[in-house]
C-alpha cells in the first residue's frame, strides 16, 4: 500500500539529492494508516543492499571500516538486545554500566592508560568522533575557567586537525588559533610556541590527521603543554584504533598515546577502526579528574537532581552493547590481523602512486595514503585524476590546500585484486589528466561528498548551505 500523500507542493524543484523519488513513495506527511512492516522492510532491504554494494566493492576510501557482513549481523544482534534500553536509567540496565566501563578500560589498555581505581585515566563513551572532540574542547574551556581563571579561552590547533574541534569551539565560545603545518605536513611547533599566551587553555595534535593520516609531533606538543600548564588533546578519532597495532607488526610508530607525558586527553573512534556500529567513540582523560570539568550536575530541578556525564541525555544501550561486542570478539589478535592487511594494502597503494612521477605522496601514513600532483610547469590537476578514478568506480576523498586525494584504507579495500585494479586505473587516470576533455574538472574538495562538487565554484559556500538544506527536505512528491 502506498502512503504517498500529495500536499500540493508540486512546484517543489526536483532535487538530484533525492534519488529514490519516483521509485519509492515520498512521505511528505505521516501516513494516516500505518504501512505494513514487510513493505517497509522490503524498501529498506532494496536500498541498503544496493548502497552497500559500493562500499563492499573495495573501491571506497574510508567511510566503511569493516565491511564484514557476518560481523555486522553479530553486532546487530548485540544491538537488538538493548536498542530500546535507556542508559540514563542505570538501575534498570546495569549491564550498560559494566559494558561502558569495559569499553573504556579496553581502549585505555590499547592506548597505554591506566583506568584502574588507582590509575590516573578516566573515560567516556560518546556518540562519535565529533562528540569526543566537542567534549574535549568544552572540558578545556571549563578547566581554564575553573583552574586558571581564563574567561576568554583560546586553543591552538593545526590547520590539518579535524573541524570537529572548530565545532566545539564554535559552540562554546573558544577562539581557535590555527597553526600552519611544515613542509612535512605536521604542526609547526615554532608557531605553536610563539602563540601560547595567557588565554591559551589547550593544544591539539592529531594521530593521524584526516587529510593525510600524519601523526603530529605529540611528544614535543606534550612538552609545551607541560611547560605552560596547558591541556593537550590528541585526536586519535581516525588513527586511534589502527595505529596502535603498528608497533606489534614491526612498523615504526612515533609516540602518540598516553605514554607521552603531557597528553591530557585522547579520542579514539570505535565506529571507525574499532569496527563497531556507527555512533560510538571513546574519549580518555588524564588526570581522571579532568573528566569532571564537563559533567553537568543540577540540583533544585523539580524533576530531581540531574547528573549528566556527557552530551547526551537518554542514550541507547544498543550501541554500547554492539561496541563492547565488537571489541571483545575481535580482541587484540583480531585487530592486529586486520591492521596487518590494511598496512599491506596501503603499502601497495603507495607503491602504485610512486610509479608516477606526475604524482607525489604526502607523508607516509601506514593507512591513509594521500597524494597530490607533483608541482611544476606541467603539473596535472589532481581533480582530473579523481574524475577518471570516479569514472572507474573509485570513491576517493578529495582534499585541498594543497589539492590532493587520499585513499584511507579500510578492511574492504584489502580484498584480493583491489590494489592491482587501483594501480591499473590510476595509470589510466594519470593519462586522462594529462589531456583532459575539459579544463574544469568535475570534482573538487567537499568533505563528505565523495569529492563531488557543485559546479558554481564562485558561490561555493552558499551552494553548500543550499545542499545542506536540501538534504533535510523530502524530495518531490509523486
Ligand atoms: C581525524 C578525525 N577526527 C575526527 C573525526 C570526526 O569523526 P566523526 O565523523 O565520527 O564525528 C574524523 C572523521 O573522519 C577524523 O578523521
Amino acid at each position: 500500500m502506498s502512503t504517498t500523500t500529495p500536499t500540493g507542493s508540486s512546484t517543489r524543484p526536483v532535487s538530484p539529492l533525492h534519488p529514490y523519488a519516483g521509485r519509492f513513495p515520498v512521505h511528505g506527511t505521516m501516513p494516516e494508516t500505518g504501512v505494513a512492516r514487510e513493505e517497509i522492510l522490503d524498501e529498506l532491504r532494496q536500498m541498503s543492499s544496493e548502497e552497500d554494494a559500493k562500499g563492499d566493492s573495495g573501491r571506497v576510501s574510508g567511510s566503511i571500516y569493516s565491511g564484514d557482513h557476518d560481523h555486522y549481523h553479530f553486532l546487530t544482534e548485540a544491538y537488538g538486545y538493548y536498542a530500546h534500553s535507556n542508559v540514563l536509567q542505570r538501575d534498570m540496565y546495569p549491564s550498560a554500566t559494566k559494558m561502558e566501563a569495559e569499553i573504556i578500560a579496553m581502549t585505555a589498555d590499547m592506548l597505554h592508560g591506566d583506568v584502574s581505581p588507582d590509575g590516573d585515566v578516566g573515560g567516556l563513551v560518546t556518540s562519535g568522533g565529533t562528540e569526543s572532540l566537542v567534549t574535549a574542547m568544552l572540558t578545556y574551556r571549563e578547566w581554564g575557567r575553573n583552574v586558571k581563571g581564563i574567561d576568554r579561552p583560546q586553543i591552538i590547533m593545526p590547520v590539518t586537525a579535524h573541524p570537529g574541534h572548530d565545532k566545539g569551539m564554535h559552540y562554546f565560545g573558544i577562539e581557535a588559533i590555527k597553526a600552519p603545518v611544515t613542509k612535512d605536513f605536521v604542526v609547526d611547533l615554532d608557531f605553536v610556541r610563539e602563540h601560547i599566551g595567557p588565554n591559551t587553555v589547550a593544544l591539539v595534535g592529531s594521530a593521524g590527521t584526516y587529510p593525510h593520516g600524519i601523526i603530529d609531533p605529540i611528544p614535543e606538543l606534550g612538552q609545551l603543554a607541560i611547560e605552560h600548564n596547558l591541556g593537550l588533546h590528541v585526536d586519535g578519532c581516525l588513527g586511534g584504533f589502527i595505529i596502535p597495532w603498528a608497533e606489534d607488526l614491526g612498523y615504526p610508530l612515533p609516540p602518540f598515546d598516553l605514554r607521552v607525558p603531557g597528553v591530557t586527553s585522547i579520542s579514539a573512534d570505535t565506529h571507525k577502526y574499532g569496527y563497531a556500529l556507527k555512533g560510538s567513540s571513546v574519549l580518555l582523560f588524564r588526570p581522571k579528574a579532568l573528566r569532571r570539568q564537563q559533567y553537568l550536575l543540577i540540583d533544585g530541578w523539580p524533576g530531581g537532581n540531574y547528573a549528566s556525564p556527557s552530551m547526551g541525555g537518554s542514550r541507547s544501550g544498543g550501541l554500547i552493547a554492539a561496541t563492547w561486542a565488537s571489541m571483545l570478539h575481535l580482541g587484540k589478535a583480531g585487530y592486529r590481523a586486520i591492521a596487518a592487511d590494511i598496512f599491506r594494502t596501503a603499502d601497495e597503494i603507495k607503491g602504485a602512486v610512486r610509479t608516477h612521477p606526475e604524482l607525489s605522496l604526502i607523508g607516509d601514513s601506514l593507512f591513509n595514503v594521500a597524494f597530490r600532483a607533483t608541482p611544476g610547469d606541467s603539473a596535472l590537476d589532481i581533480y582530473h585524476v579523481n574524475d577518471a578514478l570516479a569514472d572507474r568506480g573509485w570513491r576517493m576523498n578529495a582534499l585541498q590546500l594543497p589539492p590532493a586525494l587520499h585513499f584511507c584504507v579500510t578492511r574492504p579495500n584489502t580484498q584480493p585484486g583491489i590494489t592491482a585494479a587501483f594501480a591499473h586505473d590510476l595509470a589510466e587516470a594519470v593519462e586522462y589528466a594529462k589531456n583532459p576533455p575539459t579544463a574544469m574538472p568535475r570534482s573538487g574538495a567537499v568533505y563528505g561528498a565523495g569529492g563531488r562538487m557543485p559546479p558554481q565554484r564562485d558561490a561555493l559556500q552558499a551552494t553548500i548551505a543550499d545542499r545542506l538544506d536540501s538534504l533535510h527536505e523530502v524530495g518531490p512528491l509523486d
